[in-house]
């Protein structure tokens, strides 16, 4: 018998019906409440509300669990590779081999850009933020392919799928080439996907350059850490453009500002700039936490807390013990390490932050890799793009296939003035 809740109001008795996820978590549809009783209902930040049933990822906030079809996200970080764990989310299993190869091929065979996106690149001031031109020229891929944004087109999706995945790491590359005044390096098709990445962003051509493995590897390990993460702000938005049956570059072109957000994705490089200003300051780590703590005071430590994990995020625990892996092995005495082993210390023995369940979430580290394999802060938010794309594509294509498929349009409580009427300039005020 399915399970049901009782909602009493106004003396009547409503019954709504559970709905159980495959993990144990319990839903009530409040689907037809409107329509039944007249009420709606008020979750600012959806805490407590749920958009969509899904398959792509499971999380568990309170036991730290991460898994991606199903699978742990420990076991796919020590054994798969991102192009992989992409087909996985987007595909719902672990491809074959005959499937893996035609799936990276087309990916491979589709880094370059259209040489007219370059022209985008000079139309921008100097040094802007690589979010920005991530967005923006993600976004002009509609203008590209404007005769192929059919979503209900399977082969137009397919393709879209392959070229977004293909040319997020060129225009990463060519926003910080840009930056630096520096020529753009064509994608190499003999590389792997980090491999081809790293030598988009550092070749040039007036010396050879070789990818050391071991930060392509790296590499590698941090975007599948980031990849999927069910109903996050970013991918929310995505979800929430493609309700509207908008095309595929353009919902992931909305999900890239969403994620550039401090709060969020932007939080890795917040982190870094924090550690630093803690430094400059001193290193007195325990001043910082004690701002953190103070509710006048607008201080967050960045990098700590978690919308839905109120244990440690799993993904953070990887990162911390490859940090520790990369800064041995690249031979780096990091000084931001150091006090940010020293923050989650202090941190952690803190009553505030234990009562807040605060813990490091996947960006308190993840900065601090980035910067050993050299690469700029501002384009820290953008290796998290690059990662989190085919999780934002899973979900746009989940969306589409919907059997409860709706554009998204919540509903809200008017808090404003009641009906008046028009007052004539000459009686205002
Ligand atoms: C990501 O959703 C996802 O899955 C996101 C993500 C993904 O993979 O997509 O995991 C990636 O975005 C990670 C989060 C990165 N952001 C940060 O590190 C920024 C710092 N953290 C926070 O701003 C905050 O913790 C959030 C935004 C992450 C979560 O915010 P919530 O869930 O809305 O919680 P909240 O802001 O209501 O905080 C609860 C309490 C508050 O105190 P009270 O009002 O109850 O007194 O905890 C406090 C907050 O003031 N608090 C912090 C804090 N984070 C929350 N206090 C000090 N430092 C912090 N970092």
């Amino acid at each position: 018998m399915s399970k049901t809740v009782e909602l009493i109001y106004q003396g009547k008795s409503y019954t709504l019906p559970i709905i159980e996820g495959t993990c144990g978590e319990q839903a009530v549809d409040i689907s037809a409440l409107r329509n039944t009783t007249g009420l709606i209902t008020y979750d600012p930040g959806f805490v407590s509300t749920g958009s969509c049933q899904s398959d792509i990822t499971f999380l568990d906030g309170e036991k730290g669990i991460l898994l991606y079809r199903g699978i742990p996200i420990e076991q796919l970080a020590e054994h798969s590779n991102f192009i992989e764990t992409s087909f996985l989310l987007i595909h719902g299993h672990l491809p074959n081999q005959s499937e893996l190869d035609y799936f990276k091929h087309h990916v491979t065979h589709h880094s370059m850009v259209h040489e007219s996106i370059k022209n985008l690149y000079d139309g921008f001031p100097n040094n802007p933020h690589p979010m920005a031109v991530c967005s923006a020229v993600v976004g002009s891929l509609a203008t590209f392919y404007q005769d192929q944004l059919n979503v209900q087109n399977e082969r137009e999706i397919e393709i879209a799928i392959h070229r977004l995945l293909a040319k997020l790491p060129t225009i990463a590359a060519y926003s910080y080439k840009k930056s630096i005044g520096q020529p753009f390096s064509y994608p190499q098709n003999a590389l792997s996907y980090t491999e081809n990445f790293l030598h988009m962003m550092f070749s040039n051509p007036c010396e050879d350059y070789e990818v050391d493995p071991l930060v392509a590897k790296v590499l590698d390990i941090l975007l599948i850490l980031h990849a999927d993460h069910e109903q996050n702000c970013s991918t929310s938005t995505v979800r929430l453009v493609g309700s509207s049956r908008c095309n595929l570059y353009s919902s992931v072109s909305a999900g890239i500002y969403a994620l550039w957000g401090p709060l969020h994705g932007g939080a890795n490089q917040a982190v870094i700039e924090m550690l630093q200003t803690i430094q400059d300051a001193g290193g007195n780590v325990r001043q910082f936490v004690d701002k953190a703590k103070d509710n006048d005071d607008p201080f967050r430590l960045m990098g700590f807390g978690h919308r839905v994990y109120k244990n440690f995020d799993p993904r953070s625990k990887i990162i911390k013990k490859l940090a520790h892996e990369v800064f041995d092995k690249l031979g780096l005495n990091e000084p931001l390490l150091d006090i940010a082993l020293q923050l989650e210390e202090i941190a952690l023995k803190d009553d505030y932050f234990i009562s807040k369940k605060l813990y490091p979430n996947v960006d308190f580290y993840s900065g601090l890799i980035y910067k050993a394999l050299q690469i700029p802060v501002n384009m820290f938010p953008v290796m998290f793009a690059i990662g989190r794309l085919p999780g934002w594509i899973a979900h746009w294509i989940e969306l589409q296939g919907d059997k409860d498929f709706k554009i998204g349009r919540p509903r809200q409580i008017y808090q404003g003035q009641e009906k008046t009427d028009y007052t004539p300039l000459k009686k205002r005020k």
